[in-house]
């Protein structure tokens, strides 16, 4: 969604911020805007479109040591010129970007418009910066304590960055409830939402916690909480390299993050599988021992793809484990009243960690008395650190918006999950336990060898269908939720309509689509219930449906009735969501790009959807 960047220092702001924007552009957004301050005026350049577009109205001579940039996912107020960021304060001193949303921005722009105010945008972040101007102006007090004042009248979710004509050395910025770090540099500050934006810089950074408001120049930085109290700034070194957020040799970062899956896998087992395959170890599972011994129940809770991976994890645990599971959508978990109990675990799956639904949910599952247990890939987000215990994916960063080596990586973390739970219990022979360890172990192997022969065939059937009007993906058993996957993937990129159903649910509505301009997809390797899809198989044959299975290699059987077979390696049936899902992704990519679609930025879509 939205993403912030700002400088503070010795060198020309201007285009720090804008290759800055440039890299938060995965993050799915529809205008952008920077302000600097020239000549003890303000000055704003915004426009709706591409950062590109931006930049052709920026002169290469303009020079500001300071300054603030902005993309922008619209909330309130459609795509525009004039509900792009940054936005100034009436009489144009003050200058502010902010993602999130002001929830009571509506009753204040009342009182503000009783004082005169005068709006020109449909904007919260309006509201939110003429409040902070009236405070300023009503209170006699400098940015710093006027944007503490302001906050502090605020409901809802924000990261800002603030800036002032009367003070042009200082940036103010604060968090609540959306990311915000500050990159640590010689004599400079960077502000972004995502450390991709000054990684070149600097690699010191700050993650601002909810509720702290920091005042930098180029050589002070002062956190204070919103309440005035002192804070101590914490600073870390992050690990992350340029080349893992850059396309290399790919055409996309989706294809890029496709093929790195054997790898990304890898690195979420590293060090956690013991090397002659009799335990794992996930030290946030294994410090909690007891819990996982006797809970009752578990919840799952997650969005999109995470949720996918999460529907996986529920034939994983049940399946190997013996231990009741639900999966919730987490914005469904939040409105009902979950029955969630002391002696039961919520696992919360999210790559970014900072999906509005899930952190909403997790809070929920905290206040209900439950242990709640992280899956996530970014390192030190929100989800994570509010659930305090959990395995990260370590997938690396993801920056296609289509989720492709995050659930993966996620599926890999509930399959070590289960397996722990199932040993803890005893509900797992050692022999079973080492079978199915080893086969994870040596899965990466078999992804390599087997994705580039499925990108060829993938391409060849992209050809074929890539004008269709509607898609189904049918799976059983494990396999179901892939479907669904394979479905969201298609969908999301290629913008045709896809329905991801349990193979055996066909007859009971969706057959009725099936014709000979209707592809199905089918998963149907041999592990599970191979016979009962083959009769799926002959039953969608029998009224001209066009059918393409996943079958498993040396498949002797659906070659004679599917239109066309992708055969995948042969893996331990647990394992199979892993293999599976290559041939999806990779015919939605090709689809995707024949269509001409921009699969690495879907239109409408964000990366991390940081509003309720
Ligand atoms: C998947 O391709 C999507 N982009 C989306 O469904 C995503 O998985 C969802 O928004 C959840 O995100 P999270 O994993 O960062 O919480």
């Amino acid at each position: 969604m939205c993403g912030i960047v700002a400088y503070n220092g010795g060198r020309n702001a201007i285009p720090i911020i804008i290759s800055g924007l440039k890299r938060l552009e995965y993050r799915g957004y529809d205008s952008a805007g920077i302000a600097y301050v020239k000549k003890n005026k303000m000055a704003v350049i915004k426009k709706s479109g591409k950062v590109k577009e931006l930049s052709k109205s920026i002169s290469d001579a303009l020079i500001s040591s300071i300054g603030l940039g902005h993309t922008r996912w619209a909330t309130h107020g459609s795509p525009s010129d004039k509900n792009a960021h940054p936005h100034l304060s009436m009489g144009g001193e003050l200058a502010i970007v902010h993602n999130g949303i002001i929830e009571n921005y509506g009753s204040i722009k009342e009182g503000l418009q009783n004082r005169g105010y005068e709006f020109r945008s449909e904007t919260d972040t309006e509201v939110l910066i003429n409040l902070i101007d009236d405070v300023k102006k009503n209170e006699k007090v400098n940015l710093f304590k006027a944007v503490q004042l302001a906050l502090s009248q605020i409901i809802g979710a924000y990261s800002i960055a603030v800036l002032d004509v009367a003070d042009p050395e200082t940036l103010i910025v604060a968090k609540k409830g959306s990311p915000l770090l500050i990159g640590v540099g010689e004599s400079e500050y960077f502000v972004a939402s995502d450390p991709s934006p000054f990684l070149e810089h600097t690699k010191n950074v700050i993650y601002l916690n909810d509720n702290e408001i920091a005042k930098i120049t180029k050589s002070t930085l002062e956190i204070r909480t919103i309440q005035n109290e002192l804070k101590r700034p914490y600073i870390q070194k992050l690990t992350l390299e340029l080349n893992q957020i850059e396309k290399g040799n790919y055409e996309t970062f989706m294809l890029k993050e496709i093929y790195e899956q054997p790898q990304a896998i890898l690195q979420t087992l590293r060090g956690r599988i013991d090397p002659n395959y009799e335990f794992i170890k996930l030290r946030g599972l294994n410090e909690n021992i007891d819990f996982f011994k006797n809970a009752n129940k578990i919840t799952i809770i997650a969005c999109g793809t995470s949720w996918h991976a999460g529907l996986v994890g529920e034939y994983l645990i049940e399946g190997l484990a013996k231990v009741p599971v639900e999966v919730e959508y987490a914005s469904e978990f939040l409105y009902r009243d979950p029955l969630i109990s002391k002696n039961d675990i919520v696992i919360a799956i999210s790559q970014s960690g900072e999906t509005a639904d899930t952190l909403s949910a997790v809070n929920l599952a905290k206040e209900k008395g439950a242990l709640v247990y992280g899956v996530c890939n970014v390192v030190g987000s929100s989800i994570a650190r509010e659930a305090g215990v959990g395995t990260y994916t370590h997938a690396g960063p993801e920056i296609g918006v289509a989720s492709t080596k995050s659930f993966t990586s996620q599926v890999t973390v509930l399959i070590l999950v289960a397996l722990s739970i199932a040993k803890l219990k005893n509900n797992i022979s050692n022999s079973t336990f080492k079978v199915i360890t080893k086969c994870l172990f040596d899965i990466s192997k078999k992804m390599n060898c087997a994705l580039k022969d499925i990108d060829n065939q993938t391409k060849e059937l992209a050809k074929l269908y890539k004008d269709a009007k509607n898609f189904l993906f049918l799976g059983r058993g494990i396999s179901f939720p892939v479907a669904l996957e394979g479905a969201l993937k298609l969908k999301e990129i290629s913008y045709i309509h896809a329905e991801g159903y349990p193979a055996a649910e066909m007859k009971h509505g969706p057959i009725a689509l099936i014709d000979n301009n209707m592809p199905t997809i089918i998963i149907a390797t041999n592990k599970f219930k191979y016979e009962k899809l083959l009769t799926n198989a002959e039953e969608i044959k029998a009224r001209s449906g066009k059918l393409i299975a996943i079958v498993t290699s040396g498949d002797k059987k659906m070659n004679k009735i599917a239109d066309h077979i992708i055969e995948v390696p042969d893996v331990e049936r647990f394992l199979s969501p892993l293999i599976t899902t290559l041939p999806l992704q990779l015919l939605s990519y090709h689809i995707a790009t024949l269509r001409g679609c921009d699969v690495d930025q879907p239109r409408n879509l964000a990366k991390s959807v940081t509003v309720e």
